[in-house]
């Protein structure tokens, strides 16, 4: 089993990082290109009545690292490795660190570029070139531009699960034929890139302050699902596992061809979880397994979009 924190604040209110974007994006990752600013290392209260959401705050529900158990897919599994450490990538690692995880993050400038989050981060997180968070995760998130995909390292990725959270917007990473075609999809494209990992589709149809504000422990009544999608049912499990250690369910939606059912502009895309608020950072609103299987029921081809 992967690490799990045994008591989760009941609201998790991180400060807002962001301005809120002007008018109702439909792109998070553009909406808001801005990365969210680093936040100073704080001390942990001793015992505080309650607990905020940030990493820093070490809480004392976190298991204790490195806690290993016997048998399930997650015992060995404590490393988080992250390519790309920009608003998925560093929220992803947040929710990560809370969890009990170490992670590896990692970016295309250089792990001396990423010493604030890292600071932020505390002492489980560490900066790497790509290739040694490769190394390092246990499961690794590649969480980039999709169009730098081809540089994600193929060899330290071997045998492993992989998290694809990235999204194809033609004028961010140019037209793509077999996409604007629809005869492959994004995460198709990572897994054939990375022919000998398991590739596993998700966080990719969520904005990514949301992301934080909806985690939740497991059983809580406001708990949130996320569609995962991949060919390899164990490394599905494993995904199912992390996604549950980091505060949400999991919905299989099928293997990586059925991606394209929460992919961009789909009925199953990031308004899902925006709501009323839109885009504002302090928004965000549950999604139950009963609504995203109605909206990835929903989703429709580009091709047959008016
Ligand atoms: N923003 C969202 O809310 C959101 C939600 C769901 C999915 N997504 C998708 O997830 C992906 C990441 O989005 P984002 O918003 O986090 O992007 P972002 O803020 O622009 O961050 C991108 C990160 O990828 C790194 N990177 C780029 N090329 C790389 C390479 N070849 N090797 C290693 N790292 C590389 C960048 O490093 P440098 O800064 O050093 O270049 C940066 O750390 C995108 O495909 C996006 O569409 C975004």
């Amino acid at each position: 089993m992967v690490a799990r924190p045994r008591r989760w604040p009941k609201a998790v209110r991180p400060a807002p990082v962001t301005p809120p974007p002007t008018g109702p994006p439909t792109d998070p990752a553009h909406a808001l290109p801005t990365r969210p600013p680093t936040r100073p290392p704080t001390r942990p209260p001793p015992r505080p009545p309650t607990r905020r959401h940030g990493v820093g705050t070490a809480p004392a529900w976190r298991r204790p690292r490195n806690q290993r158990r016997p048998g399930g897919v997650g015992a060995s599994m404590t490393t988080i490795g992250l390519i790309g450490a920009g608003n998925i990538g560093s929220t992803v690692a947040r929710l990560a660190v809370r969890a009990g995880h170490d992670v590896v993050v990692s970016n295309s400038r250089g792990p001396e570029t990423l010493s604030d989050l890292v600071a932020e981060l505390g002492e489980h997180a560490r900066a790497a070139t790509a290739t040694e968070a490769a190394e390092a995760g246990d499961v690794v998130v590649v969480t980039i531009p999709l169009k730098n995909y081809r540089e994600v390292p193929v060899e330290p990725l071997r045998g492993k699960v992989v998290i694809d959270t990235n999204n194809y917007y033609p004028e961010r990473d140019g037209h793509i034929a077999e996409l604007d075609d629809e005869s492959t999809t994004t995460a198709e494209m990572l897994q054939a890139h990375l022919p000998e990992s398991q590739v596993v589709k998700t966080f990719n149809n969520i904005y990514f302050e949301h992301l934080l504000r909806l985690a939740r422990p497991s059983g809580d009544p406001e708990r949130s699902v996320l569609a995962i999608a991949g060919d390899d049912a164990a490394a599905k499990r494993t995904v199912t596992e992390v996604l549950d250690s980091l505060g949400y369910d999991a919905h299989d939606a099928g293997p990586l061809s059925e991606g394209w059912r929460f992919q961009r502009d789909t009925a199953a895309y990031a308004d899902l979880y925006a709501g009323e608020r839109g885009f504002d950072p302090e928004g965000g609103r549950r999604v139950d397994e009963a609504f995203l299987v109605q909206q990835l029921d929903a989703a429709k081809r580009y091709r047959d979009m008016a």
